[in-house]
């Protein structure tokens, strides 16, 4: 039985103060083990003190970007071990927003993902095509190029550890989410190359989110399908009352 995840993406939003009182909240709201994981992935600056709220609850929590090396000079770099200092479990690897607007490329996220694992962190690893790509068919050619060079020779043993999102990048921030059916045969698609490229024989097991303007009103008929376990959320999560309403929903 696959645990679920519902996960806040805030990006480049919210003050330490506004991501403590998000963060209390949420641990009132959900003080028992429930049906569904949740993670809330501040910005570096707010770690920190979202940890102290969290530390004795069961949310957990991600950072949404690091650097593969361990240490040294990399000006304005945050190091695997330094999210692990800060409290963090999980870490978001290959936003498409870094692939687009930072320019991360499969290799640089093959070495982030060996460096997440080395030092025990989980990694939501994302993955997603473009509408152009989309709307000339080359959506699961993307798909699997994406999963083997990201994965490139990572263990079985640490595949166990890592969940995949599924974003297309033309439902992020759009407000235009995949239809369920759409998703679902993506995710589809994204366990066989689990199970299939990288030769993971618990790909039954593993973790696949989808992500792209998802709120309340869309998480029921997605977490309903067969391969959807669970959501990466974005703007919706910026606000408390909308996750929530995820929360519950995704684990009715
Ligand atoms: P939106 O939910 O705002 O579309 O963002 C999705 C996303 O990018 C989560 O990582």
């Amino acid at each position: 039985m696959i645990q679920p995840i519902i996960a806040a993406n805030w990006k480049m939003h919210k003050t330490i103060p506004e991501a403590v009182a998000f963060a209390k909240q949420l641990k009132k709201e959900f003080p028992e083990p429930g049906r569904v994981d949740i993670v809330i992935a501040p910005p570096f600056t707010a770690l920190r003190s979202v940890m102290e709220v969290l530390k004795d609850s069961l949310i957990h929590i991600s950072a949404q970007n690091m650097h593969w090396e361990e240490k040294g000079a990399y000006t304005g770099e945050i190091s695997a071990a330094m999210l692990v200092d800060a409290g963090c479990k999980f870490v978001i690897i290959g936003h498409s927003e870094r692939r687009a607007l930072f320019g991360e490329t499969g290799g640089m996220l093959n070495k982030k993902m060996h460096a997440a694992l080395k030092s025990g962190l989980k990694p939501i690893f994302c993955i997603g095509e473009t509408l152009e790509e989309r709307e000339s068919g080359a959506t699961f050619e993307i798909i699997q190029k994406q999963i083997k060079e990201g994965l490139n020779n990572i263990t079985p043993n640490d595949i166990r550890q890592v969940a995949f999102a599924y974003e297309p990048v033309w439902a992020i921030g759009t407000g235009k989410t995949a239809t369920p059916l759409q998703a679902q045969e993506v995710h589809g698609f994204i366990r066989k190359t689990i199970a299939v490229d990288l030769e993971y024989a618990h790909a039954s097991d593993t973790v696949i989110i989808y992500g792209g303007s998802v709120n309340p009103e869309s998480t029921g008929s997605l977490v309903d399908q067969p391969d959807i376990n669970g959501a990466l959320v974005g703007g919706a999560g910026l606000d408390f009352d909308s996750f929530a309403d995820i929360i519950r929903i995704a684990g009715r």
